[in-house]
């Protein structure tokens, strides 16, 4: 039912990283709309409605304080949201299956199939389904399936709307999108639905931005999206250990590439392997849909994007332990920067997991800073055996260290007094910039031993 103050009623199951930046843009944009997000997660809702959001994203908070009681609301009332609901966005988590068939690469789909279950059992009226969650293709069939077995008379019309921003940058690619993907049934009830959804965009996104496409191809862009970028980041990533045997810079190659306007400049800086939620499982779960359908050359392409990664992050620590003499054991290190990116607390397959776990196995003691992802640090770090402390404040983390391994380029790092953080380090004093982010001639002039990624190192020794 819609409440009379309301043109529609729509309603998110999910409120993550995407379901709740995503409604509370379209609550922002679409005051005649009704948006309501729910959760199984009660600590998470709670969260949304206080002031201290469940995640970090610039200018979210600002947006989410200007709507929430108005039109945009955070409830675990997922039943009564899903009866009163006309648009029902999908938005729960799609990790990577971690057991039995396709354990590793394949779509652990259980919450996809609980949140059918539960649309079904409570929905009285028509309704339409949108996938907002990343799927594999053909996810849609599966859906409309469960939707509509037993003797459910109520018509769900299934559309496919992949999310495309990224974090740190959330609110910005979501008010300004690239394009909008609305995949749908080339049917009178799916031209219908997406034409629904269309004016919800239409609110503030171009007209011809909007691509409408058949729902397989709508999955299977935002996989291959993901893949693509991904692909650049390991391609620029083996050219850098090419840079690192020949003395040529990768900073210099990707401008040089970069400007060729059929390559373009994006995605393209070398660093310590790719992280966040998405680029691994999407692209196991494109590896893993390929095997399906016996396409083994194919499959072997896009998972070598991921061992490339695995190898840049394995790279990283070798530069480490060959620049420090072969031993780690007892040496102090700071880590700046956990966060899989800046400008998110968000340390899902951060490389600094990785990284960290294996610099921990060489016996290193580590001082791990970052700005918003201590926690999250913390219990990723949980279980692994070795010394390590979380501090906030850098210089304080640098006291005493022989090195420091920058792993996310927070703009902060960047503004830092390193003659001030020189002289508080241990001698020889190492810095390896896994972002090529900070002035190496000016640390090497301050006596650092500089080590970036893909190209010639600054070493006084
Ligand atoms: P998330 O883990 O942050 O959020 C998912 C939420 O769904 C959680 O709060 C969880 O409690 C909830 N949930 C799980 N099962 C539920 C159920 N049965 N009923 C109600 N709530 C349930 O995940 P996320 O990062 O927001 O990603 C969600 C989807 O969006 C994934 O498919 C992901 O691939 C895709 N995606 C993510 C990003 C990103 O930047 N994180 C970007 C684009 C697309
Ligand atoms: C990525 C995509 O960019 C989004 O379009 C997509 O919606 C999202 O995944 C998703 O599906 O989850 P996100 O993971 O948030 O977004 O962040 P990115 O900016 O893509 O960065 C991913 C990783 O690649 C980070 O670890 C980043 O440091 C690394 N990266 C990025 C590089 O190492 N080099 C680059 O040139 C760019």
């Amino acid at each position: 039912m819609t409440s009379k103050k309301f043109k529609k009623n729509i309603l998110c199951i999910g409120a993550g990283y995407v379901g709740g930046p995503t409604m509370t843009i379209i609550a922002n944009k679409c005051p005649d709309y009704k948006v309501t997000v729910v959760d199984i997660s009660k600590e998470r809702i709670d969260a949304w409605n206080s002031d201290k959001l469940p995640i970090f994203e610039p200018g979210l908070l600002e947006r989410v304080l200007s709507v929430r009681g108005k039109n945009l609301f955070f409830s675990t009332e997922i039943d009564l949201g899903i009866n009163e609901a006309d648009i029902i966005f999908v938005s729960v988590n799609t990790p990577t299956k971690m057991f039995g068939e396709g354990a590793g690469k394949a779509v652990d789909l259980q919450f996809i199939e609980q949140t059918a279950r539960r649309i079904k059992n409570n929905s009285k009226t028509n309704k339409i389904v949108v996938e907002k969650s990343t799927l594999p293709v053909r996810a849609a069939e599966a859906l409309a399936t469960i939707l509509h077995s037993g003797d459910n008379s109520v018509e769900f019309e299934i559309l496919s709307n992949p999310e495309f921003m990224a974090e740190g940058t959330g609110v910005s690619d979501m008010e300004n999108p690239d394009r909008i993907l609305i995949g749908s049934r080339d049917t009178v009830s799916g031209l219908a639905a997406r034409d629904i959804l269309m004016d919800i965009y239409l609110h503030w996104v171009p007209k011809e931005r909007l691509i409408t496409t058949n729902l397989w191809s709508s999955e299977l862009s935002k996989l291959v999206a993901n893949a693509v970028l991904a692909q650049r980041i390991s391609s620029i990533n083996t050219i850098a250990s090419l840079c690192e045997a020949t003395e040529a810079d990768v900073t210099e190659v990707s401008r040089a590439i970069g400007m060729d306007s059929r390559i373009g400049s994006k995605f393209l800086n070398a660093g310590p392997g790719f992280g966040g939620s998405c680029f691994r499982k999407d692209i196991l779960n494109l590896v893993y849909l390929c095997e399906y359908y016996q396409l083994n050359e194919v499959a072997a392409f896009w998972e070598q994007v991921v061992s490339i990664n695995d190898y840049q992050m394995e790279r990283y620590v070798k530069r480490i332990l060959q620049a420090m003499f072969n031993t780690l054991v007892g040496k102090k290190m700071a880590v700046f920067g956990f966060a899989f990116k800046p400008d998110t607390g968000d340390t899902r397959d951060a490389p600094a997991i990785y990284i960290c776990k294996r610099l921990l196995e060489e016996k290193a003691c580590l001082k791990i800073t970052d700005p918003y992802a201590l926690d999250n640090a913390r219990n990723d770090l949980q279980s692994i055996e070795g010394k390590k402390e979380f501090i906030e404040d850098p210089y304080k983390a640098v006291e005493g260290v022989h090195a420091i391994a920058l792993i996310t380029e927070w703009s902060s790092y960047k503004k830092l007094d390193y003659r001030k953080i020189f002289e508080k380090m241990e001698k020889p004093a190492f810095i390896f910039d896994g972002r090529n982010c900070l002035d190496h001639q000016a640390l090497y002039k301050i006596g650092f031993n500089v080590y970036p990624v893909g190209k010639p190192e600054l070493s006084h020794l």
